[in-house]
């Protein structure tokens, strides 16, 4: 029986993504195609009660490796209990931020070591990868100002220094690049209906799209 397929929207803060991903699953389920709206760090109950104690708080909260490890146990925990049983019911999963956001904000931005992020990933994963991954980029000084006006309490990433946001933008970038098969950049200055269309357009292009 075919399994779903399995959408990721990554970026940094204030770009955009939990708008475009709800769009998103409105436009897919427009189209009779059944969807699962979820998100990281979070998206079942266990995951949401670890995502409280990394969205909150002060920023040296925690030291990076264990905030490493907290990220891959909630996802673990989202894997299990809701990403995958949704994938094998045929479901599309539309997940706001994956693995390329510990990647970015916890190699690229606090320093913990890439090669150890992948191997978490391989024994916490196995195979799932996302089909199609959208990187919506903004510069950092757009996206914080419009993250600032939004918040009530989830801050903690937000409070950390600009540079941090450079580098994890970099990162996204870098992680976009090596990877063009499933990653699309998205340019998220745009308004969010001609940032809608550029989502579309990557969703139709490269999973609705007849086979060429
Ligand atoms: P959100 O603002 O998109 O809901 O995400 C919550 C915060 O968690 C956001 O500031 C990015 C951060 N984050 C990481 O640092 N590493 C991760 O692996 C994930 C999924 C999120």
């Amino acid at each position: 029986m075919p399994r779903g397929r399995f959408i990721t929207f990554e970026g940094g803060e204030g770009a955009g993504k939990s708008t475009q991903a709800q769009r998103l699953g409105v436009w897919l389920k427009a189209r009779n195609i059944d969807v699962l709206l979820t998100r990281e760090p979070g998206g079942s109950p266990g995951a949401e009660a670890i995502r409280q104690l990394l969205v909150t708080g002060d920023a040296g909260r925690w030291n990076a490796l264990t905030e490493t490890l907290l990220h891959f146990a909630a996802r673990n925990d989202h894997v299990l209990r809701t990403i995958e049983p949704a994938l094998a019911d045929r479901h599309w999963v539309i997940c706001d931020r994956f693995v390329d956001s510990t990647v970015a904000y916890q190699g690229y931005g606090l320093g913990v070591d890439r090669a150890f992020i992948a191997m978490l990933e391989k024994s916490v994963l196995g195979g799932l990868r996302p089909d199609l991954t959208l990187f919506l980029d903004l510069p950092v000084e757009t996206g914080l100002a419009r993250a600032a006006s939004r918040r009530g309490g989830e801050d903690r990433y937000e409070t950390m220094d600009i540079a941090f946001h450079e580098r994890l933008r970099h990162g996204f970038h870098e992680i976009a690049a090596r990877d063009p098969a499933r990653c699309v950049l998205i340019d998220a200055t745009e308004d969010v209906d001609a940032v809608q269309r550029q989502v579309i357009g990557a969703v139709v292009s490269r999973l609705l799209a007849p086979a060429r």
